[in-house]
């Protein structure tokens, strides 16, 4: 899969939580909050607070880098907010830069003092984000957070934003259901919850939360909350199943049938099915190199696993895993490794129960028919 990173800038008037010193845990942008090219509120108002704004910037950026982020990814205050609301609302009147949905200003959504987050210090606060080009590398927690909402709302494709350096800009954050927070603060909310009476639930400790918690894309189906991090592109007609998982800037490209692992950066073309618990390696961790696609109508079998491109209409056998090195016997007896197969269509791969041998076989035909009751989202 060849990178192609979109050359356009971007904007978002998001809602951040924030602690007490500075440091963004997340920011939400709802539909309507972003979308691609200049920002409607450019001019809208200054930075209230430089301490959040320079915490956003990220470590170990350089002071005129870190102050262009800072410029780029700044909170506001009521006054500004209400201007950049106001000057989104006449571009969204005039059809400029903005995507469908109706924009949400967030100035009724307060801070209780009482609440178990203002007595941990975290506050809400909004973010104005704008993004210079997608091409280029993240420089924010807030700029990180646009470009996962980017993807998950379905306005750009995995692999059309730079997300370069973004673990280093993304705190590790207790996602619980009170709300986003730091790990070393989880006792103390668990007992602030208590004594209000509820049970915290801590749905995981890590730098990316569930994506159904930030967007809930239409024309999905998402057996399991858990499985699906911010930042996936999940087309319509997608289900993902509770074995299913789809990590960021990876996903669907139309209807699939999900229940197996969909790795960072892996793409899936439309009608594929990815079966029951199998796997397409990713370049995360282990070493793999190569960023993989499936084409379209192919189908990864159960507990299946796949390290090399698929192009349309190929078939892996249930339980095969075929890794790029992987050495297989074509139909005429030579053998070859799986990588130089990379991105074929329709092929069959298949262990030989009775020689042991991986086998690649040409098929014939529009490969697999997905049940159309089972894609009716
Ligand atoms: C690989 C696969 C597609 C082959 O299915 P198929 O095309 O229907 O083929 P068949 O099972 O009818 O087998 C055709 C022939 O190959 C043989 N064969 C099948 N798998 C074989 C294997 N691994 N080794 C040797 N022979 C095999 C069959 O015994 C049969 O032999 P025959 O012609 O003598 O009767 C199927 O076994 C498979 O793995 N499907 C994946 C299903 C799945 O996992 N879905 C997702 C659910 S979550």
């Amino acid at each position: 899969m060849t990178t192609a990173y979109i050359d356009s800038p971007a904007w978002g008037l998001g809602l951040a939580t924030v602690t007490a010193s500075g440091q963004v845990l997340d920011v939400w942008f709802p539909a309507g909050n972003l979308g691609l090219g200049a920002a409607p509120f450019a001019s809208a108002g200054a930075a209230a607070d430089p301490a959040v704004d320079a915490a956003n910037a990220g470590p170990g950026l350089d002071p005129a880098t870190a102050a262009a982020a800072a410029a780029a990814a700044a909170t506001l205050d009521p006054g500004a907010t209400a201007a950049a609301v106001a000057a989104a609302v006449a571009a969204h009147g005039a059809g400029a830069g903005a995507d469908t949905g109706a924009l949400v200003d967030f100035s009724d959504i307060a801070d209780s003092p009482d609440s178990p987050g203002s007595r941990l210090g975290l506050s809400g606060r909004v973010m104005r984000v704008e993004i210079q080009s997608l091409g280029a590398a993240p420089t924010s927690t807030a700029d990180v957070y646009l470009r996962l909402h980017l993807l998950s709302h379905r306005i750009v494709r995995p692999h059309q934003a730079n997300l370069d350096g973004q673990f280093g800009l993304l705190a590790n954050v207790a996602w619980t259901s009170a709300g986003p927070c730091l790990p070393e603060q989880v006792d103390e909310l668990r007992t602030l919850e208590r004594r209000a009476g509820r049970r915290l639930n801590v749905f995981g400790v890590d730098k990316f939360p569930r994506m159904v918690d930030y967007v809930t894309p239409p024309g999905v189906r998402i057996a399991d909350a858990d499985r699906v991090r911010l930042g996936a592109h999940l087309a319509p007609g997608t289900t993902v199943m509770h074995e299913g998982f789809v990590n960021f800037n990876a996903g669907t490209l139309g209807t699939s049938m999900v229940e197996g692992r969909i790795s960072a950066g892996v793409v899936v073309g439309d009608g594929t099915d990815v079966g029951g618990g199998s796997s397409i390696m990713g370049t995360l961790s282990g070493g793999g190199k190569e960023t993989i696609s499936l084409g379209e109508r192919c189908l990864l079998g159960a507990n299946a696993g796949i390290g090399i491109s698929l192009g349309d209409d190929c078939v892996v056998e249930a339980g095969c895993y075929v890794t790029a090195g992987s050495k297989l016997t074509l139909p005429d007896g030579r053998v070859v490794k799986a990588r130089e197969l990379s991105g074929l269509s329709n092929l069959l791969f298949i262990r030989n129960s009775v020689n042991g041998r991986l086998e690649v076989r040409e098929r014939q035909g529009r490969g697999i028919e997905l049940n159309a009751a089972l894609h009716a989202n």
